[in-house]
C-alpha cells in the first residue's frame, strides 16, 4: 500500500508544456500538479487532447523538438526537468518503466521478443547476453505470458494485441522499476483483454509494490486499480482526490459528466449522457473556466475568471460553482 508519511516518489509541480506550431503555440499543459507515492496507483483521466501524454513525455524528457516544458518534476529527490540526457536515459527504462498505447509501433518487428526484452536488460545492467535472455524468459513468466519458454522466440507479428502488451510490460519491468508510467495501456485492446491487462497491473502492483501512473481517457478502467484519480481538462487538473471520493462524491461538473457517461452494471436501464461539445484548442489562453462553454452549471462569472484548484473535502477542485456541494448543503441529494 502507499505510504503517505514518506516523501513522494514522483512530484510534478506547476508543469507547463508548450508546442511551437505554424501560427503560434499550443499551451497543452497549463500548471499541472501530480503527486505519486511509493506503491500508489495514480490515474490521470481526461478526454483526448487534455495534455495527458504531453505531461508524461515532459516528465520523461521525451517531448518533441518543438516543445518546451517548465515547472518541476522531481523523481525520488532528483529534478528531471532539464536534467542532462545521460541522467534521463538511465532513469528511463531503469527506475521508471514505460508502456504506451500501441505495442506494435514500440516493438521491433525484426527481433524476437526474448531478444528485445534481453536488450532492455542489457542497456541498464552488466550481464552476459545469456543471463539477459534467461531474465527475459523470467520476465515473460512474470507477466503471465503463456508457455513463455517456448514462445519467447516469437516475433511481434505472431502475437495478439494482448500478448504484445504483455511483452511491453515485461520490458518496462526489466530493471525492477519503482514506478510504471502506462499511457493508455489498454485502449487498443478489446474489453476482455483490457480486463486481463488491468488484472496483471493490479497483481504486479501488489507483488512488487510498484507505483503506477495510469493514463486513460476512460474513467471506467480506473475504479478497481487506482488509489487517486486526477481528472485533466484543457491542460489543467479539474479535480483530483482519492478514488472513492471521485466516484462517490464528484465535485467538478466535468467529473460529474464523465461519470454520467459511464455504463453501470447496477443500473443497466440508465441513460448514458455524454458531455456535449468539445474541449478548447489551446492556441490562446481560455478566458474564464475552460469548461464553462460546455458546463450546464456555469454562471456568468465562470466565463470571466479561471477558478483556482481548491480543497473541497478530501479532493482538490477547480470550480467556482461546486453544484454538488450546494445541493448537499440544501439536503436535496
Ligand atoms: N508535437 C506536437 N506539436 C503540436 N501540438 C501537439 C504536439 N503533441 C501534442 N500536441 C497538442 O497538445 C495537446 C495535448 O496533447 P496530448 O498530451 O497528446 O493529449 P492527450 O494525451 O490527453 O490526448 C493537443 O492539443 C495536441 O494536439
Ligand atoms: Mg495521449
Amino acid at each position: 500500500m502507499s505510504d503517505l508519511t514518506t516523501p513522494p516518489l514522483l512530484e510534478i509541480r506547476d508543469l507547463h508544456v508548450r508546442f511551437a506550431v505554424r501560427n503560434g503555440q499550443v499551451h497543452a499543459v497549463r500548471g499541472l500538479d501530480l503527486t505519486v507515492h511509493r506503491g500508489e496507483v495514480a490515474a490521470v483521466v481526461g478526454e483526448s487532447g487534455s495534455g495527458k501524454s504531453a505531461s508524461m513525455l515532459a516528465t520523461l524528457g521525451l517531448l518533441d523538438i518543438n516543445a518546451s516544458a517548465s515547472g518541476s518534476v522531481r523523481f525520488d529527490g532528483t529534478e528531471l526537468l532539464g536534467a542532462p540526457p545521460p541522467v534521463l536515459r538511465s532513469i528511463r527504462g531503469g527506475r521508471i518503466g514505460m508502456i504506451f498505447q500501441d505495442p506494435m509501433t514500440s516493438l521491433n518487428p525484426v527481433l524476437d521478443i526474448r531478444r528485445q526484452i534481453a536488450e532492455a536488460v542489457i542497456t541498464h545492467r552488466q550481464v552476459s547476453p545469456r543471463q539477459a535472455e534467461s531474465k527475459a524468459v523470467e520476465l515473460l513468466e512474470m507477466v503471465s505470458f503463456p508457455d513463455a519458454v517456448r514462445r519467447a522466440r516469437s516475433y511481434p507479428h505472431e502475437l495478439s494485441g494482448g500478448m504484445r502488451q504483455r511483452v511491453m510490460i515485461a520490458m518496462a519491468l526489466a530493471n525492477d522499476p519503482d514506478i510504471l508510467i502506462a499511457d493508455e495501456p489498454t485502449t487498443a485492446l478489446d474489453v476482455t483483454v483490457q480486463a486481463q491487462i488491468l488484472d496483471l497491473l493490479r497483481s504486479l502492483r501488489q507483488s512488487r509494490e510498484l507505483a503506477i501512473v495510469l493514463i486513460t481517457h476512460d474513467l471506467g478502467v480506473v475504479a478497481g486499480l487506482a488509489d487517486t484519480v486526477n481528472v485533466m481538462y484543457a491542460g489543467r487538473i479539474a479535480e483530483s482526490g482519492p478514488v472513492v471520493d471521485i466516484f462517490h462524491r464528484p465535485q467538478h461538473p466535468y467529473t460529474i459528466g464523465l461519470l454520467a457517461s459511464l455504463p453501470r452494471l447496477d443500473r443497466p436501464d440508465r441513460e448514458l449522457t455524454p458531455i456535449g461539445g468539445v474541449p478548447p484548442r489551446l492556441y490562446e489562453e481560455p478566458e474564464g473556466c475552460s469548461f464553462a462553454p460546455r458546463c450546464r452549471y456555469a454562471v456568468e462569472a465562470c466565463h470571466e475568471v479561471e477558478p483556482p484548484l481548491e480543497r473541497v473535502e478530501a479532493s482538490m477542485v477547480a470550480c467556482s460553482v461546486l453544484p454538488m456541494r450546494s445541493r448537499t448543503a440544501e439536503g436535496s441529494l
